[in-house]
Parts: structure tokens; C-alpha cells; sequence
């Protein structure tokens, strides 16, 4: 018997919505795989907790959470409080303070979606990125001086650490060489970044000398970001920076038909504390409290959950589920479809349950 403890932090707007789907569909997985079960725990923090008290998670709040498996968040972030307070003050501190240093994106084709991109057939894109999640653009050393004045400057420094970029590429590398195509591509911009991104590279071609088998390129970043419009096929296993991969991402997202179904996962791959499974999108206060939200995003976490605890047959039975509940075309209105959220999470936990 496998009991994860699961702590579940819905977070704002749209998050709320898509969490209770992700957390029918782990019942329906724990009811079908018997040995499996999941002890959920709800934290109701985020934006409003914030706004009761100041800050977004209590004092102990990163105490509270250690002593999980594995963490299963929403969105965080709200126009009540300014994003760079929500997103410091919740995702951060947990990323960090659990050595999530790895963050996956998947980017796959589903069967039942339409690429904005023509001529893609589902499955013609399945690359992942993965994304340095500790360190580089996001970094909280910098400040603001001369406020309000005309010579008001603020200083942001990236910082690249041989350690931080060694264990997301070596990472990287891993995945590469267990994968069919055994491909690796990684992103720069050493032209124009001339200390970091040079740094960057040498690591890479450092590293690449361990895996001779993986077949390797690097691109600039702006030139990466048009082949992912142009040449998604082409990709296979992609690795960059902090800020580099969050943009390639959200591309990402937009090839795959809609951010709404994009997931990603914050991993501690040594183990040693819990990782954090949370889709790519945002709180969407456009649409939030209208229960149109697509919780697949949201669901697919669930599988890259599944994968981490090492259940993937389960995993991949879940993408089925997935896909053939868009093929019948059961979709949120970000999809041309009229389902609600609910309906989408329920039509996928019947087809979970039918197909036993
Ligand atoms: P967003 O991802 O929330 O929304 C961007 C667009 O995509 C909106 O038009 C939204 O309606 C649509 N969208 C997103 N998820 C969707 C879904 N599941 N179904 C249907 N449509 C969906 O990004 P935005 O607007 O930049 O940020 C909103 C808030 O979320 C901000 O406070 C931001 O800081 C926060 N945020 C939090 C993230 C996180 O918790 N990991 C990631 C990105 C943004
Ligand atoms: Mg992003």
C-alpha cells in the first residue's frame, strides 16, 4: 500500500477551479489502482489569506509543507495584490526552499486538439522543456534607489552558479539520452548576455563530453523561439534558463492548442523533499468564477505526478482519458467547446473508471 500525503494548495482564481478536478480525478486513480491512495490536506493560501493577514502562507507555512510527498498547487497571483508580492511571497519560496530545481514542461500534440500551427498531426510535436528553477533571471538581488525622482534606478542581476546550471543540464542530459530521438537542445543568447550565457554554454559543452550518444545544438533564444513556431517537430529534449524557458513555454502552450492544457512539474529530483505539480497557466481573473476554466492543464499535473511516483502505466492511461475526452469533443470554450470545468473533470473520471 502507497500512501502519499498530498498537500494542495488551490492558490487564486481560476486555481480554485481546476484543483477540485485534479482531485476527482486522483480519487477515481486511487480507486482503480487499490494499492494507491492519497491523503489530501487543503491550505486555503494565496492572494486573499494575504489580504486577511498581510502575508501569503503563514510563518511556518514552508515548515508545514515539508513534511508532505508531494505538492499539488493551482495558480498564485490576483490583481488585489501586485504579482511580484504573490508570486515571492507563495511559489518561490517553495520552489527554492525545496530545491525544486528542475521545472518540466511538457510540450505534446494531444489527439483531439488543433494546433494554431497548420499541418500538425497529434503526436507530431513531443519535445519537454526543462527549465532552471532556482536561480538566473530570477534572482532577488538587485533594488531601487532615487524614488520618484527622475534619476530613479532599479538593478536586477542574474546569477548563474556552475552548481545551479551543472545539475539542471546534467539533468537534462538524463533525459535525453533515456529518450528514443536522444536529442538535446539548449538555449542562449551569448551575443548579446556576455558573462552568464557564454558560462552557460561551456557548462553545457562541459557536460556534453559525459553523453556522447545525445546528439546536441544550441540557438539563440529569439531564433529558438521562431523554430518552436516553425520547427516544432524538430525538438526533442530542451533545456535553458530561468526566464528563457518560461517564455519558450508559454509558446509552448499556445502550440498545443491552448496555455489552458499545458503542465509542469517542480522537481526535487533528489527526493529529499517534496516536488510540486502545478499547470503552466496563471490564475486567469478574466475568466475566473465563470466555471469555463479547462482543467486539463490542472489534470495532466496529475499524470506528471503519477510518472515521478513511478506509476506510469497509470500515468498513461490518464492521457488517454485526456485525449479521448477531447477527441469526443468534450472542451472548454478556450477550445471552441461549451463545457464547463466540471463537465470536462467529470467526463474524464467516467472514462478513467470505464476503462478500469
Ligand atoms: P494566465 O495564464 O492567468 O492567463 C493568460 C490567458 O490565458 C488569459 O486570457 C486566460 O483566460 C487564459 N487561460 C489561462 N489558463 C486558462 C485555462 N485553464 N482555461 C482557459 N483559459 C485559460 O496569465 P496572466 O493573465 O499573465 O496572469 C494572471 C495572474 O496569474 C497574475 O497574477 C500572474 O502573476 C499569475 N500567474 C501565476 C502563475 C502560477 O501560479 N504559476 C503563472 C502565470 C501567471
Ligand atoms: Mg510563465
Amino acid at each position: 500500500m502507497k500512501k502519499i500525503e498530498l498537500a494542495v494548495i488551490p492558490g487564486d482564481g481560476i486555481g480554485t477551479e481546476v484543483v477540485q478536478e485534479g482531485l476527482k480525478v486522483l480519487d477515481v486513480i486511487a480507486e482503480l489502482h487499490g494499492g494507491l491512495t492519497f491523503e489530501t490536506t487543503e491550505f486555503p493560501w494565496g492572494c486573499e489569506y494575504y489580504l486577511q493577514h498581510g502575508k501569503m502562507m503563514p510563518d511556518n507555512g514552508l515548515d508545514t509543507l515539508k513534511n508532505f510527498d508531494q505538492i499539488f498547487l493551482g495558480a498564485v497571483g490576483f490583481p488585489s495584490v501586485p504579482d511580484h508580492i504573490s508570486l515571492w511571497g507563495l511559489l518561490i519560496p517553495i520552489r527554492r526552499t525545496f530545491q525544486q530545481y528542475v521545472n518540466l514542461r511538457p510540450v505534446k500534440l494531444l489527439r483531439g486538439m488543433d494546433s494554431p500551427l497548420k499541418g500538425y498531426q497529434a503526436g507530431a510535436i513531443d519535445f519537454i522543456v526543462v527549465r532552471e528553477n532556482s536561480e538566473g533571471e530570477y534572482s532577488s538581488i538587485g533594488g531601487r534607489i532615487h524614488h520618484d525622482t527622475p534619476h530613479e534606478t532599479a538593478i536586477q542581476v542574474n546569477y548563474f552558479s556552475r552548481y545551479g546550471i551543472d545539475r539542471t543540464i546534467r539533468y537534462a542530459f538524463e533525459l535525453a539520452k533515456n529518450s528514443p530521438r536522444k536529442k538535446l537542445t539548449s538555449a542562449t543568447k551569448s551575443n548579446g548576455i556576455t558573462f552568464t550565457m557564454p558560462f552557460w554554454d561551456e557548462e553545457f559543452k562541459r557536460i556534453q563530453a559525459d553523453y556522447p550518444e545525445v546528439e546536441t545544438e544550441i540557438f539563440h533564444i529569439d531564433a529558438l523561439a521562431a523554430y518552436f513556431v516553425t520547427r516544432p517537430e524538430s525538438f526533442d529534449v530542451v533545456v535553458a534558463s530561468n526566464l528563457f524557458a518560461d517564455i519558450l513555454t508559454d509558446i509552448g502552450g499556445a502550440i498545443m492548442g491552448s496555455i489552458g492544457i499545458a503542465p509542469a512539474a517542480n522537481i526535487n529530483p533528489e527526493g529529499k523533499y517534496p516536488s510540486m505539480f502545478e499547470p503552466v497557466h496563471g490564475s486567469a481573473p478574466d475568466i475566473a468564477g465563470k466555471g469555463i476554466a479547462n482543467p486539463i492543464g490542472q489534470i495532466w499535473t496529475a499524470k506528471m505526478m503519477l510518472d515521478h511516483l513511478g506509476e506510469h502505466d497509470l500515468g498513461e492511461k490518464l492521457l488517454t482519458v485526456i485525449e479521448e475526452t477531447l477527441l469526443e469533443g468534450i472542451k472548454t470554450p478556450d477550445l471552441g467547446g461549451k463545457a464547463t470545468t466540471t463537465e470536462v473533470g467529470d467526463a474524464i473520471c467516467d472514462k478513467l473508471r470505464r476503462l478500469g
